[in-house]
């Protein structure tokens, strides 16, 4: 069974984590919410008249945040000077700075001296040596959301009283969606659920395109190699060169430090870099003896009959270039053309001295394979001439590290890829 990656489970994870989120959205959302209020505040003190008393009908002063969202002012509305002591009318208002309904409220206003209330409205009134108890009526029980409840009194005291000392008990009533706090998270999980859900399309959408990717790979790959093996088939005497000459020239190619896309591409070119031997007559091709100069010049040709071959080739870059150039020499003796040095592409040049080396390590019909001390000492001595010195020195070390042993222990795998038509 495929093995799934950590990626899925994360988006799983994700997806239920939505899910459980919107689950508690909705419970959430059916339930009102309900909180104890009970809170003391005491405002600053009203500004005073040079006389010591409170000013009549003074702007509401500034006072210290609850941290309940609950105000409660008294100002003087009016007063006056009886025989022994001092009238005036008290107002006031508790303001509910919430989006919850706070009911069921009673608020202790604290004098500073003693008093009597002489009438009072919205609300009963009950005193308590210097604590005034004022519990709403009927129509004041409710106070709307950022809505205000007034209330009031006429009392008489021997100054007039500068109230701001207030205690608030009462209850806030709130559906949860009145809270902006609720669509933020809800706005917040959508958002998170369209990211998972894209980021989980784009996911399969990247992973379908990586197997198509992987199995247009494989067929390129698959076709390379029947390409080669149509060329080995031809070539009696070469079986397996194809795929040995591509096997040695990625081996360069990874010496000489490219990187893992130029080694593949040298290896397709190196795998088909002989497919000009089709246009090559096979009783020249196969031919068990020396050829004749005539016929050496045939055989030549699958240099360049190979560019024509590949002439259409254009998405794998230098494919063209490996199959005519590759019997180029580094001292501009080689053909078709007798360019040298740098001149002479350098995958080219890597086959080259990869197809020598193949050519010496193989047995022919007319001769056994050459000796590792033997072929050493043919790339030494052609070194700069036949072939590149530093792809030389390269292929030595190859050599020296075990090469050759460790191709004849790739024998029984290269035969197997070589199709024997008879
Ligand atoms: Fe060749």
């Amino acid at each position: 069974m495929k093995k799934k990656s950590s990626s899925f489970y994360i988006y799983i994870i994700a997806l239920a984590a939505i899910l459980i989120g919107f689950v508690i959205v909705f419970f959430i959302w059916r339930h009102d919410v309900t909180q104890a209020i009970n809170v003391k505040i005491v405002n600053d003190a009203l500004p005073l008249t040079d006389e010591g008393k409170v000013p009549e009908g003074e702007a509401v002063p500034e006072h210290k945040d609850s941290g309940e969202n609950i105000d409660i002012y008294v100002t003087v509305s009016k007063s006056w000077k009886n025989t022994d002591d001092f009238g005036a009318q008290y107002d006031g208002f508790i303001k509910n700075n919430s989006v919850a309904v706070v009911y069921n409220w009673s608020l202790d206003i604290n004098l500073p001296d003693d008093g009597t209330i002489d009438s009072a409205w919205n609300g009963t009134y009950e005193t308590d040596g210097r604590t005034i108890n004022v519990k709403p009526d009927e129509n004041t029980n409710m106070i709307a959301p950022e809505g205000m409840q007034t209330f009031g009194f006429v009392m008489l005291s021997p100054e007039v009283l500068d109230i701001r000392d207030f205690s608030f008990t009462g209850h806030r009533f709130a559906k949860i969606t009145d809270y902006p706090m609720f669509w933020s998270m809800v706005v917040l999980l959508i958002i998170w659920g369209i990211f998972v859900i894209t980021s989980l399309i784009i996911h399969f959408r990247m992973a379908k395109l990586k197997q198509q990717k992987l199995h247009d790979e494989m067929v390129i790959d698959e076709m390379m190699h029947t390409f080669a093996r149509i060329i080995d088939v031809k070539d009696e005497s070469t079986r397996g060169h194809s795929l040995r000459v591509s096997y040695y020239s990625k081996m360069i190619g990874e010496k000489m430090g490219m990187d893992e896309n130029e080694v593949k591409n040298l290896g397709y070119i190196a795998l088909v870099h002989d497919c000009g031997k089709i246009g090559v007559p096979d009783l020249v091709l196969n031919k068990a003896g020396a050829l004749t100069d005539e016929e050496r010049k045939e055989m030549q040709k699958h240099t360049v009959y190979g560019g024509k071959i590949l002439s259409g080739f254009d998405s794998i870059e230098g494919i063209i270039n490996g199959a005519i150039y590759h019997h180029e020499r580094y001292d501009g003796k080689g053909y078709p053309e007798g360019i040298k040095g740098k001149d002479i592409p350098l995958y080219a040049r890597i086959i080259g001295v990869a197809d020598s080396f193949d050519a010496m390590n193989s047995d022919r019909c007319y001769r056994k394979h050459l000796s590792a001390e033997k072929i050493l000492e043919e790339l030494e001595n052609n070194a700069g001439t036949q072939f590149d010195p530093d792809i030389a020195q390269i292929m030595i070390k190859m050599v020296k590290d075990g090469l050759i042993e460790e191709m004849k222990g790739k024998a029984d795998i290269i035969s197997q890829e070589v199709i024997k038509l008879k």
